[in-house]
């Protein structure tokens, strides 16, 4: 694959930035873009062995066709999906596309989210996140193998394989806790590789908005806020803290809230930062809802949900307080609980 050629892939792949790929740490900038290209032209070759057998509707550019179809084959080969519609939305780490559902699957259209490349994925502050979680192979249970543990530790391109994958199954598996416990969620149907088949929420005309873009009347807010509280009670009964919650990370539609966008999620037990990061969704989404007419303290909401789960007050913590690169190593993390 020429330079060009990648480069264009880049930029196919929507708001990606050489600047954010070069400033990753701890490796120089040369190594760094020839380890992208070896990797993104591996994709591109796979990806063009499988353009043969599933072909899609959705006119995507090349490169992009190529990542999709590297991406979706499998679990096209499965029947999860028979059909790539159309692109609903580029976020800054996935891109949801509408499917039609395959064989195997009962609901009509689907939404595949599927996951920028590794390299080109516009990460959130991992390490913040990952910090008291145990990482997660792609069935969804904990990784517990030595050579594993170690290569995530060490950040070999196998490490970090391990973890790209980790932080798509903390995505789905608390989708699929969620759903269970009966949260405002997706269905969630599968994981496979770098993507999640969801329920869509919308219909064949338009996906739905996010709440951000929304204006409600009084009633309908005071409706919805509830529906939030009710969802937040059921994510720490769950043992987990979105991480990332806004009026952006939810959809409306029908009348009724869908929270999305998961993989970040923390444990409210063991991520020295679940106090900070919950105060944080709570008043992000209750400044949305502050807007539409509700009267609510976010601080008190916040406090009265938190200690009604068990859980304590602690000091604020902020991110820089915290020594993220040492924090993430579970290893490390482990002999700290035990000491
Ligand atoms: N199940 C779904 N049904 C319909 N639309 C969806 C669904 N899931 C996601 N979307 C749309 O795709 C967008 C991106 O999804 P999501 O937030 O999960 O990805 P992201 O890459 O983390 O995005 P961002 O970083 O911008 O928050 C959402 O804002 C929403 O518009
Ligand atoms: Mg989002």
């Amino acid at each position: 694959m020429s330079k060009n050629q990648l480069n264009k892939f880049y930029a196919e792949l929507d708001e990606v930035h050489a600047d954010d790929i070069a400033s990753a740490p701890g490796r120089t900038a040369k190594k760094r873009q020839s380890r992208r290209a070896e990797m993104d032209a591996r994709l591109f070759i796979r990806a063009q062995e499988a353009a043969g057998e599933f072909k899609f509707t959705y006119k995507a550019a090349r490169f992009e066709e190529a990542w999709l179809l590297d991406s979706l084959e499998e679990i096209a080969g499965q029947q999860l999906i028979s059909d790539v519609l159309r692109k609903v939305k580029a976020g800054k780490e996935a891109s949801v596309y509408l499917c039609r559902s395959g064989a195997s699957i009962e609901a009509r259209l689907l939404a595949a989210k599927v996951y920028r490349p590794r390299t080109l994925r516009n990460l959130k502050n991992d390490a913040l996140y990952r910090t008291g979680r145990i990482d997660l192979g792609e069935d969804g249970s904990a990784l517990f193998r030595e050579a594993d543990v170690n290569a995530i530790i060490k950040r070999t391109k196998y490490g970090e394989e391990l973890r790209h994958t980790s932080w798509i199954a903390y995505e789905f598996t608390t989708l699929e806790k969620l759903y269970a416990a009966g949260a405002d969620v997706p269905k969630p149907y599968a994981m496979l590789k770098n993507s999640i088949l969801m329920e869509y929420i919308g219909d064949d005309g338009m996906p739905a908005p996010t709440l951000n873009s929304v204006t409600l009347d009084r009633d309908e807010a005071h409706e919805l806020f509830d529906r939030v509280v009710l969802n937040l009670n059921l994510l720490l009964q769950n043992e987990r803290i979105h991480g990332d919650l806004s009026a952006y990370n939810i959809l409306y539609w029908d009348g009724g809230i869908t929270l999305i966008d998961f993989p970040q999620v923390v444990s409210p037990e063991s991520n020295p930062m679940a106090w900070t990061l919950f105060q944080r969704d709570v008043t992000r989404v209750c400044q949305y809802f502050q807007a539409q007419g509700v009267k609510v303290n976010a601080g008190k909401l916040a406090a009265e949900l938190w200690t009604s789960h068990g859980h304590k007050i602690i000091k604020e913590v902020h991110p820089s307080d915290l020594d993220a690169e040492n924090l993430q190593d579970r290893k490390i993390w482990e002999k700290q609980q035990k000491g």
